[in-house]
């Protein structure tokens, strides 16, 4: 595996590889990496070569009092556990490489990008956005992986894509959980042992809402009222928001309709943690509608 700093040099590489005609597979992370973003990598693996995975902890996604300073920096397990993948290239810039003095540029999916996540952690998209469109100009590739767990950052990203005609095709894998439901994340390293248990309740918030449609409750207020009463059985949960929203627009829906997901954000003690449930209606002709829900 080889191990990329600069702009420069992994641009020359990437460019090189594509002339060959070979398919590269892009995954950005900001590392401390989990099953979560090897199951992407895998993705990758399968349909790219050569998969190129960043790290690179963005400092234009971070709020204010967010924590880009204690955010989990381990770079050479990453590098050994990527390299035991088959990665072919690790691309790890420093934020002056990606952000030379003078750097001013800003890429705004707005709308979306304002909603939820968005408004919660203002600027955090715009981040996101901007480092991401600068990582596929960098690397080329082919296919770019994201996951679900981040829902509204992959629906943001493919809107940057299809609002840009970007080349790459954005790829949205499933979401990793550890046997206990909870949803794989760097940030669940800041939880104590006390708090590591109590942020099982939002897999448990969004096991009884996949229960309650399955039952036949398709009415948004009844699930989210429902998902929140869940939340609050644990006193540490400290729920920042729960809607169900269309899976394009993010907009609220009154309604279970098409391609739709439940989002929600709690904090468990200090540390603010997302997930989502996908939900999909079946309307055919005059039939009842039929619920598909994956966790
Ligand atoms: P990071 O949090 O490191 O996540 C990198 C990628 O891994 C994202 O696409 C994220 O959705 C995915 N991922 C994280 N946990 C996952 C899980 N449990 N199951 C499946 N996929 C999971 O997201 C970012 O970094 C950054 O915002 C980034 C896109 C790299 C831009 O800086």
């Amino acid at each position: 595996m080889e191990v990329i700093h600069t702009v420069a040099w992994m641009s020359q590489v990437a460019r090189q590889a594509r002339s060959e005609g070979r398919i590269a597979g892009l995954v950005p992370t900001m590392g401390a990496l989990h099953a979560g973003h090897f199951s992407l990598v895998q993705a990758a693996r399968r349909a790219a070569d050569p998969v190129i995975v960043s790290v690179f902890v963005n400092p234009k996604q971070f709020g204010p009092g967010e924590d880009y300073a204690r955010y989990p920096r381990t770079l050479e397990a990453d590098r050994e556990a990527l390299e035991k993948l088959g990665v072919d290239i690790l691309f790890s810039p420093s934020p002056e490489e990606i952000y030379p003095p003078g750097f001013t540029t800003v890429v705004s999916v707005e709308g979306l990008g304002d909603r939820l996540e968005g408004r919660v952690r203002p600027g955090h998209f715009r981040g996101v956005a901007t480092v991401v469109l600068k990582l596929l100009e960098i690397a080329v590739p082919r296919f770019a992986y994201f996951g679900r767990k981040d829902a509204q950052q992959a629906q943001v990203i493919r809107r940057m894509a299809r609002d840009l005609s970007l080349d790459p095709e954005i790829v949205v894998c499933p979401i990793v959980r550890e046997p206990d439901g909870l949803a794989m994340s760097s940030r669940n390293a800041y939880l104590s042992a006390n708090e590591r248990r109590a942020a099982t309740v939002l897999y448990r918030a969004l096991e009884t809402t996949q229960q309650a449609i399955a039952a036949g409750e398709f009415d948004s207020a009844r699930l989210v009222a429902e998902a929140r009463r869940v939340l609050a059985t644990q006193p540490l949960a400290n729920p920042d928001y729960v809607e169900i929203v269309d899976a394009e627009s993010f907009e609220a829906l009154p309604r279970l309709r098409g391609h739709c997901l439940m989002v929600l954000a709690a904090r468990i003690g200090a540390t603010r943690l997302i997930d989502n449930l996908l939900i999909e209606i079946e309307q055919a002709g005059s039939s009842p509608a039929r619920a598909h829900c994956e966790l």
